[in-house]
């Protein structure tokens, strides 16, 4: 029969990456151009990490996805999953704000090998446009262990 099973799914990322709003578009398909941060964290159990700089330390916790803003290179670049804590962790990255094209910073082409070469899940998503929100959490789920 049908087993309902829980999984936490976390948001990492820098501030200003687009966490919230690719939670909004996912849940509620809605797009925010000035973004109220919190409400998300209290309704939906997607825990969201609000930009806080302790992230790094609270990433060893718990299991679930990341996402970086492609406009800002440092962001990218500095992005840290350890998963070593968790054995049957997903992570997804998320290129966030494919939709800004002309103020890309990161190179797909670069990101692709990389993530690959790490087993993780890859793509561009767009919490403006919707662009692979529904898929990237799609893919996640059906990564989750079945057992
Ligand atoms: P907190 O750390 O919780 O504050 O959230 P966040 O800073 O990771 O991101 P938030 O969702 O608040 O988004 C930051 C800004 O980027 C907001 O103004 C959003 O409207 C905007 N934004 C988020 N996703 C996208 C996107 O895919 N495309 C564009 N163009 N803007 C986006």
């Amino acid at each position: 029969g049908n087993k309902m099973c829980q999984f936490k799914l976390v948001l990492l990322g820098e501030s200003a990456v687009g966490k919230p709003s690719l939670v909004l578009r996912f849940v509620k398909g809605q797009f925010h151009e000035f973004q109220e941060t919190d409400f998300l964290t209290q309704t939906f159990e997607i825990w969201d990490t609000a930009g806080q700089e302790q992230y790094h330390s609270l990433a060893p916790m718990y299991c679930g996805g990341a996402q970086t803003d492609t406009t800002n290179e440092e962001s990218f670049a500095t992005e840290e999953l350890q998963r070593q804590a968790c054995p049957d962790i997903v992570i997804a990255l998320s290129g966030n704000k494919a939709d800004l094209a002309n103020k890309r910073a990161v190179d797909f082409q670069e990101v692709q090998p990389c993530a690959d070469d790490n087993s993780l899940l890859f793509m561009k998503t767009s919490a403006k446009t919707s662009m692979n929100v529904n898929e990237m959490f799609v893919a996640i789920a059906k990564k989750l262990p079945k057992n």
